[in-house]
């Protein structure tokens, strides 16, 4: 059992872990698959560093923790499927490219009625000088800041959220649209949560146009503010595996012309989010 022991060093109080003491490459025993579930749900992401892990492995271990999901996006999104894994998404940005994936404030696809679980993401390759950095941010830490008149004004609220603002500016595709409360209970945690992004939430649905407007930019930057965030540098092999439905994260592309690389798998949603 001592040698099966991981070890989680928090990057911050609010989001992030990394976690040592173990190989992907290699199967997890069920004493490390728990550990490293019971980091994530503490810490809402966490990372993993030197792991030159393949297509296969990666599957494996997003088997671990759940059942991976196809993205619903299509000719909009800036990721591609990798070949012949369709669950695993290439991320490869260059100087060709016109946009990166997930340069916004946002959890992933809460334009579903039910948006992933979580993804996990590795980087193969980085700029020469760094840059391609991710931020993270705690939805559990930003909503607990909050005042009580408001936190109780918006646990009345529901959102929309539509794939279109994120995935197709030009709107010539049909993306999914749901509504979820403005704050939800996560699932496993029990804790509350802000659940609206800047990426896909489009307005407040009990309130006029620009009560809605200024209220989402007013959760916007609040989720934004630093207090409950922190940045994550990667390497190549490093990897991101984080909790899609407790933080937010924002990928930063200052790093054109030069190559950022890598793979990312999701795993489907299991529940509605919900006011618990
Ligand atoms: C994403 O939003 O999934 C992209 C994250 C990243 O590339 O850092």
């Amino acid at each position: 059992m001592g040698a099966e022991k991981i070890i989680v060093t928090p990057c911050t109080p609010h989001v992030g872990a990394e976690i040592g003491g173990v190989d992907l490459t290699k199967p997890l025993s069920d004493s490390q698959r728990a550990q490293v579930h019971d980091a994530f749900l503490k810490h809402g992401v966490v990372f993993f560093r030197e792991q030159d892990i393949g297509f296969e492995d990666q599957m494996r271990l997003a088997g671990y923790f759940g059942h991976v999901h196809i993205h619903v996006g299509g000719e909009g999104t800036a990721s591609k499927p990798a070949p012949g894994f369709p669950a695993i998404r290439a991320q490869h940005f260059d100087k060709n490219s016109k946009r990166i994936s997930g340069e916004v404030w946002h959890s992933d696809q809460s334009c579903a009625d039910i948006p992933p679980d979580g993804s996990i993401l590795i980087q193969k390759i980085l700029p020469p000088d760094g840059g391609g950095d991710t931020l993270f941010a705690s939805a559990y830490a930003a909503y607990e800041a909050l005042s009580p008149a408001m936190k109780a004004f918006l646990e009345t609220l529901t959102a929309e959220h539509d794939g279109a603002k994120l995935f197709d500016k030009a709107g010539t595709t049909v993306y999914p649209k749901a509504v979820h409360p403005v704050v939800t209970t996560h699932p496993e945690t029990g804790r509350k949560l802000l659940f609206v992004n800047a990426g896909f939430t489009t307005r407040v649905v009990e309130l006029a146009r620009d009560e809605s407007d200024a209220l989402l930019k007013h959760l916007f930057d609040h989720i934004a503010k630093p207090h409950w965030q922190m940045r994550f540098r990667w390497r190549p092999n490093s990897i991101a595996f984080w909790d899609n439905r407790c933080t937010q994260h924002f990928a930063i592309w200052d790093y054109w012309p030069n190559v950022r690389s890598g793979y990312r798998v999701q795993f489907e949603g299991t529940v509605r989010p919900s006011r618990g």
